[in-house]
């Protein structure tokens, strides 16, 4: 399936921008039971992969990670790492977040992350970009660090399968419509030889079809 360019990716979320935090949040469930499953409260170090508004890290930082713990990220979008900034502001130094050009991070650093959190933004790469990506989680991750992700997902009822294939026809025929995201399963794309899954869930949030998956780095 096609899917949008870093330039095209970036163009929608600069346009979206605040908005995206007044979307009906069908992904709160998702991100709060990955908040209760990723074992935040004994992580020193996370690192996030397109942190959007920084809504997720707030309430990370607020209410999961110890107070000592830092907050790396990076987004390719102008305008959520402008948002990000404002809204994790109150972090202070604890908190870094640095516009990309839409790759995968190879600039981290390696083995010095506890965390690495992705959030709605898989569903967006395209299937090479995916596995660049989890490389990099692998190399910045230090051992048994966990990947902790969630996103759309292809649906475990008829219910939320049916609206996975509506929203993959609308993503099929105008994926701008949907913000480039469209129905995917992360449990394949991770290398059994790199991740052993902790935690796997689907779920169905008004409707919609989302999965939460946890692994650790092997
Ligand atoms: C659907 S939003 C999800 C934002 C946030 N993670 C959340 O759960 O609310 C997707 C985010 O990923 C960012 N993004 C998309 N492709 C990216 C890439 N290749 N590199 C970095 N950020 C990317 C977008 O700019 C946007 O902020």
């Amino acid at each position: 399936m096609k899917t949008l360019s870093h330039v095209e990716a970036r163009q929608a979320y600069d346009r979206v921008g605040e908005k995206l935090d007044a979307l009906p949040y069908y992904e709160d469930r998702a991100t709060d039971e990955l908040a209760q499953c990723g074992d935040f409260a004994a992580a020193r170090s996370v690192f996030e992969f397109g942190c959007g508004t920084g809504r997720f890290a707030a309430r990370l930082l607020r209410d999961h990670l110890p107070e000592t713990a830092r907050y790396r990220a990076v987004d390719q979008s102008t305008t959520m790492v402008r948002v990000a900034r404002a809204a994790l502001a109150p972090f202070g130094e604890r908190v870094e977040i640095a516009q990309s050009d839409g790759e995968p991070p190879s600039d981290q650093p390696s083995e010095s992350f506890e965390r690495f959190v992705s959030t709605f933004v898989f569903d967006l790469l395209s299937e090479e970009d995916i596995a660049l990506v989890l490389e990099q989680a692998h190399r910045m991750l230090r051992p048994s660090g966990l990947l902790c992700l969630a996103g759309l997902s292809t649906g475990s009822t008829p219910l939320s399968r049916l609206s996975a294939r509506v929203w993959a026809s609308v993503h099929r025929l105008r994926p701008t419509l949907v913000l480039g995201c469209r129905p995917i399963e992360l449990i394949p794309l991770l290398p059994v030889c790199d991740w052993h899954i902790t935690h796997h869930v689907q779920l169905t949030p008004l409707g919609l079809p989302a999965e939460v998956v946890v692994a650790e780095r092997r």
